[in-house]
């Protein structure tokens, strides 16, 4: 895999994006085809977030305009004024599934959800619906005037945010063990372990940035805070593996998660989120690269049917859709470079990209 210069593959499915709206989306849709992708599943965290079925049509509406050779799986909010009987609406409607957000832990989640109980009934109609349920896996941090040295309870913070949640994830499969349920963006060994403990209705999401970052990366460096946060080595290595030994348990969803430039420098809180989708694929491949470099994952492990799987038949076959385009793309090493910046004329917010400058894979159409 290493002395490959040249690759072909169908076109990507991204199972895990955002795509934003107004001004934002402009700019970043239109990328999708660019990062070598020609099917997402788009994430409702919105202002305000996506929880009506009319909301989320009139939001497809728009991203078709924008760009439209791509086709759109559409996502709900889960939010108490999403019932049972608009979960029977969005299925007749060709919506496709439920994100979760635990209330506070990320970029528009103050809408979340606080305790999973209230939505059993919910979830109990999504598995007779047949539709696929979200989990960002992560618990609220302990406010840290809180943090109690006396307490049996262990403190909450973004790095074990992740592994206090598996229970949760645990749970709900045992009570709804059809329901097909994501663990979106896994981000330690611990949730890889947690998914493959869960039957065949389970399956986890990994990013591209996860296969590369670690703890450091994003100390001191806002273009590379996302929620879950990147972890330790060993499980940036653990992802590496998971991709390459899956067997369709894993697929790609870059979480790819724009903000405006000034919303990562300015003066306020850091706004998470890794700007991924101009070069998805690419990111995915040099990781995998850098990972049989440092002997993680071995040269023969990355093949063209893995890859094929990983970026996109696993995620289709879980999602049940099809590629109905029949797409592929070139890639080649080395002939491409990351921008400095994202920007369009007449759209005033600016995107500052994972590696940017870097050099990467190029992508032909
Ligand atoms: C989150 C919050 O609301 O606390 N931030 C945000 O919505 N931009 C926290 C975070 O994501 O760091
Ligand atoms: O880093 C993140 N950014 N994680 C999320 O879960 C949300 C996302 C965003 O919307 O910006
Ligand atoms: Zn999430
Ligand atoms: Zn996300």
């Amino acid at each position: 895999f290493t002395k490959i210069q040249e690759i072909e593959l169908p076109a990507a499915f991204d199972a895990h994006v955002h795509l934003r709206d107004g001004e934002m989306s402009q700019l970043v849709t239109p990328t999708i085809r660019q990062g070598g992708v020609n099917q997402v599943y788009v994430m409702p965290n919105l202002v305000p977030p996506v929880t009506t079925v009319q909301q989320c049509l009139e939001y497809r509406d728009r991203l078709r305009a924008i760009e439209p050779n791509v086709d759109y799986l559409m996502s709900l909010y889960l939010h108490e004024s999403v019932t049972p009987e608009v979960i029977r609406e969005a299925k007749k409607a060709g919506i496709t599934g439920v994100k979760s957000y635990p209330a506070g832990v990320t970029t528009n989640s103050s809408s979340g959800v606080i305790s999973y109980e209230p939505f059993y009934p919910v979830f109990a109609e999504m598995e007779k619906q047949n539709m696929v349920l979200n989990l960002h896996g992560e618990v609220p941090s302990t406010p840290s005037h809180a943090h109690a040295s006396t307490s049996k309870d262990q403190a909450i913070t973004i790095l074990n945010a992740e592994p206090a949640f598996l229970p949760t994830l645990k749970s709900l499969h045992e009570k709804f063990p059809t329901l097909r349920i994501i663990l979106e963006h896994c981000s330690t060994a611990a949730a890889l372990a947690a998914v493959r403990a869960c039957g065949p209705a389970v399956a986890g999401t990994i990013t591209a940035h996860h296969l590369s970052l670690v703890i450091d990366d994003w100390a001191g460096d806002p273009f590379c805070f996302c929620k879950p946060v990147a972890k330790t080595p060993e499980d940036r290595d653990a992802l590496l593996q998971a991709v390459v030994r899956s067997e369709g348990r894993f697929f790609l969803g870059t979480d790819s998660a724009p903000h405006d430039q000034g919303k990562k420098r300015g003066e306020d809180k850091v706004a998470a989120g890794v700007f991924t989708q101009t070069n998805a694929v690419a990111y995915v491949l040099d990781a995998l690269e850098k990972g049989v470099e440092r002997g993680v994952i071995e040269e023969k492990e990355v093949s063209q049917e893995g890859l094929e799987g990983f970026l996109g038949r696993w995620g289709r076959k879980f999602y049940q859709v099809k590629d109905e385009r029949g797409e592929k793309v070139v890639l080649r090493k080395g002939q491409a470079k990351v921008v400095e910046v994202l920007e369009k004329e007449g759209v005033s917010v600016k995107i500052v990209p994972f590696r940017r400058g870097e050099t990467t894979w190029s992508v032909e159409w």
